[in-house]
């Protein structure tokens, strides 16, 4: 196949597709907890269009410059990760409705892969999003975030929550999103936090969630929960129970399911208190929780690494960082920081300087703009 036009002018729609922050409530979304998110302004820019074929479906990757070509007669896993994402997004997409037929598609991302923004749940609800307004399947924006979903868990192995996608698609410009991964029930809450703003330092130490660490915090989480049931039979995952009912059973669990346990309840409580603080422009509150959030994640959760450890600690030695913390599923990939915009400058100036000369590595800093969700270009 010879490689696809990059001119927008040759394709019939465009769709963006964004990364994503979370303010907190980490790795609490497959916990059926609530957490934070919202989409920012790092996207992958989607064309799309037709290709007059019943089943060829083309795509070029503009980053990677690399082209994947494949039928839709055959969408099972291969051993291409990137290809397993599209594979897994048109599979879900074909079990909702027969309108799919060829089309070509050229992919442009700004985000940084592997550093905890998410790019997956772009590409997967990006491709989900575009196809299904190429082909007027009629699906909503929930199922399309679901889709992406199942896509990580059955064609690239990871048991991911609901809150990388839901935030991709559903952000509005602005807000974070208070989502309940329990029920789907979520509220816009507007993120006023001027003079300050979002600060990501990339660590450019990638992380792969695949690799099975993610993975095993699930299962660790879940047989806590299934020694929580021996007593209390209606507990259905660690969203019902509460801190002092976890404290019960201190001595029947392992020290790590324990930990793990208890970071999770613990960051239930911090996400809605951190929602009644921004209500109340309560800013220092929202940091403390941050702050406490990483420690959690740290000690407890162990999904740190030196290198997120030692941003977190380089920006207390800053007044002007109200908070910081390791952000997405961790192993490497970018902390969040909260920090007034006087300071932006002459913090990451310094964070870079020391970063290096600890690690031998390059920082990476941006700032991140609540941004709306999937949108449509074109
Ligand atoms: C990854 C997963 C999410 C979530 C976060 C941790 O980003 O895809 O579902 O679990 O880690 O909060």
């Amino acid at each position: 196949m010879s490689k696809l036009s990059t001119n927008p002018k040759d394709y019939e729609l465009l769709v963006d597709s964004p990364g994503r922050i979370n303010i907190i409530g980490e790795h609490t979304d497959y916990n059926n907890g609530f957490v934070l998110p919202t989409a920012i302004d790092k996207k992958i820019r989607f064309m799309f269009k037709k290709n007059g074929s019943d089943t060829v479906c083309n795509l070029y990757s503009a980053n990677f410059d690399t082209s994947y070509t494949f039928s839709l007669e055959d969408v099972s896993p291969g051993d291409q990760q990137w290809a397993n994402y599209i594979l897994g997004v048109i599979h879900g997409v074909q079990q909702h409705t027969d309108k799919l037929r060829g089309f070509d598609c050229v992919l442009d991302s700004n985000i940084p892969v592997g550093s905890g923004i998410s790019s997956s749940a772009a590409l997967e609800c990006g491709l989900g999003f575009g196809v299904n307004e190429l082909f007027d399947c009629g699906l909503d924006r929930i199922t399309i975030t679901k889709i992406g979903q199942k896509a990580e868990h059955d064609y690239v192995g990871t048991k991911c929550g609901i809150m990388d996608q839901f935030a991709s698609v559903m952000s509005k410009e602005g807000n974070v999103i208070l989502l309940d991964c329990q029920s789907l029930e979520y509220k816009y809450v507007p993120i006023h936090i001027k003079p300050y703003k979002i600060l990501l330092l990339n660590t450019n130490v990638s992380h792969n969630l695949a690799d099975g660490e993610y993975n095993k915090r699930r299962a660790q989480c879940e047989s806590g929960v299934a020694i929580i049931q021996s007593k209390y039979s209606n507990v259905n995952s660690l969203r019902d129970v509460s801190p002092e009912m976890l404290a019960e059973f201190k001595n029947e669990m392992d020290d790590v399911v324990y930990n793990r346990c208890s970071y999770v309840v613990d960051e239930k409580v911090r996400v809605l208190d951190t929602v009644e603080a921004l209500n109340n422009n309560d800013l220092a509150r929202m940091g403390k929780n941050m702050y406490k959030t990483h420690e959690g994640l740290s000690k407890l959760y162990e999904v740190s690494c030196p290198e997120l450890d030692f941003l977190v600690e380089f920006s207390k030695g800053y007044n002007e960082v109200i908070g910081s913390r390791v952000m997405g599923g961790g192993f490497g990939g970018c902390t969040i920081n909260i920090i007034h915009e006087d300071a932006v400058e002459k913090f990451t100036k310094e964070a870079e300087k020391a970063y290096f000369e600890k690690f031998n590595i390059k920082l990476t800093a941006f700032e991140a703009n609540p941004s709306e969700g999937t949108s449509i270009v074109k």
